[in-house]
């Protein structure tokens, strides 16, 4: 052999299954994972959401079955969205004691004790105009509405929520919430700020799921402009002074590189949220034919990982768990 060669040789580590693990940068567990639940008034409802095939809104008798299948795959950790029966201008719903996420988190922590309950904090699922905070002159007031979103996570912990996830983009959420939690004696219920959210179109299967389309305008007042990227450094660095014990990222997909900046800048946990429209968009695909459903889920949310995230909020979670299980 006299021939010297002027290449390296990269195949070498992808020579084969056990030579890829033993090579693996990033791995995707089950731990990582948190399913979001959407929770409804009423009886004996399990209701397809027709964007999202195979999420469902469910009624509070439903919870005990649905509790019972996540724990036998291994999920630790759900995150609950409220629809309630009446909306009314103040989102009253949000903060009353008998709210739907109120009931839901009672009832979750009694039949499923071990099961971690995250509540997102925010108003736009109980008002009657979808907005994420109060309307004072056409627009969404920034001060009048800290204080409802206060009351909201008050009355989430005191039903036994073990996260609040304020997710309004208002600004000093984290600040007030933090000091109404302290103050109620729940300086040990740690927040999980939705603290770089981005005005997308990827939520539109959301909101017909939670019904909280705005009624009027946008959210671009509050929530970030997908065109910037430094800004987003501005507002986890805020919420983090605030007090801020995670930091989620949203939507995931379409700002991977905004997830890599929060990890590479602060020491909290990341969170990366795979939204609505990235899931309705998968699967429409699967559904098509178009796509090998489980390769491109688990390629994605080893994405996030990769990107830098801890933990990933996804309504793939129970899929991905039963993948994982294999
Ligand atoms: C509430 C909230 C929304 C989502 C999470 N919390 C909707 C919105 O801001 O319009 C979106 C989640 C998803 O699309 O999966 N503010
Ligand atoms: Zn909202």
């Amino acid at each position: 052999m006299q021939q010297t060669w002027e290449f390296k040789r990269h195949r070498r580590l992808r020579s084969s299954a056990a030579m890829r693990s033993l090579v693996r940068e990033n791995h995707l567990t089950t731990d990582d994972l948190v399913y979001p639940l959407f929770i409804t008034e009423g009886d004996a409802i399990k209701h397809e959401v027709p964007s999202m095939p195979g999420v469902y809104q469910l009624s509070l008798d439903q919870l005990k079955q649905e509790m019972d299948e996540l724990q036998a795959l291994g999920i630790k950790s759900v995150m609950l969205f409220g629809v309630p029966d009446e909306k009314d201008e103040q989102g009253s719903g949000a903060y009353a004691e008998d709210g739907i996420v109120q009931k839901a988190t009672r009832l979750i922590k009694q039949e499923a004790p071990d099961m971690l309950v995250l509540v997102d904090t925010c108003l736009c699922e109980y008002t009657s105009h979808g907005h994420c905070g109060v309307i004072h002159n056409g627009d969404v007031d920034n001060d009048k509405s800290l204080e409802l979103h206060a009351k909201t996570a008050v009355s989430q912990a005191e039903a036994g929520a073990d996260v609040i996830a304020p997710s309004s983009m208002m600004d000093g959420f984290v600040t007030v919430i933090r000091q109404a939690l302290d103050e109620a004696g729940f300086e040990n219920i740690p927040i999980m700020s939705y603290a770089v959210k981005y005005a997308s179109a990827f939520f539109g299967p959301f909101r017909e799921a939670a019904g909280s389309a705005p009624q009027f305008g946008d959210r671009k007042t509050y929530q970030m402009d997908p065109s910037n990227r430094r800004e987003a450094l501005r507002e986890a660095g805020t919420d983090v002074d605030e007090g801020a014990d995670f930091l989620i990222v949203k939507p995931a997909l379409s700002f991977l590189d905004i997830v890599r900046d929060v990890r590479n800048h602060f020491d909290t946990p990341v969170v990366a949220y795979n939204v609505s429209g990235e899931y309705a968009m998968i699967k429409a695909a699967a559904l098509n034919g178009w796509i090998d459903e489980q390769q491109l889920v688990l390629e994605k949310l080893t994405a996030m990982k990769r990107a830098g995230a801890d933990i990933i909020i996804t309504y793939f979670a129970k899929d991905a768990a039963a993948w994982l299980q294999n």
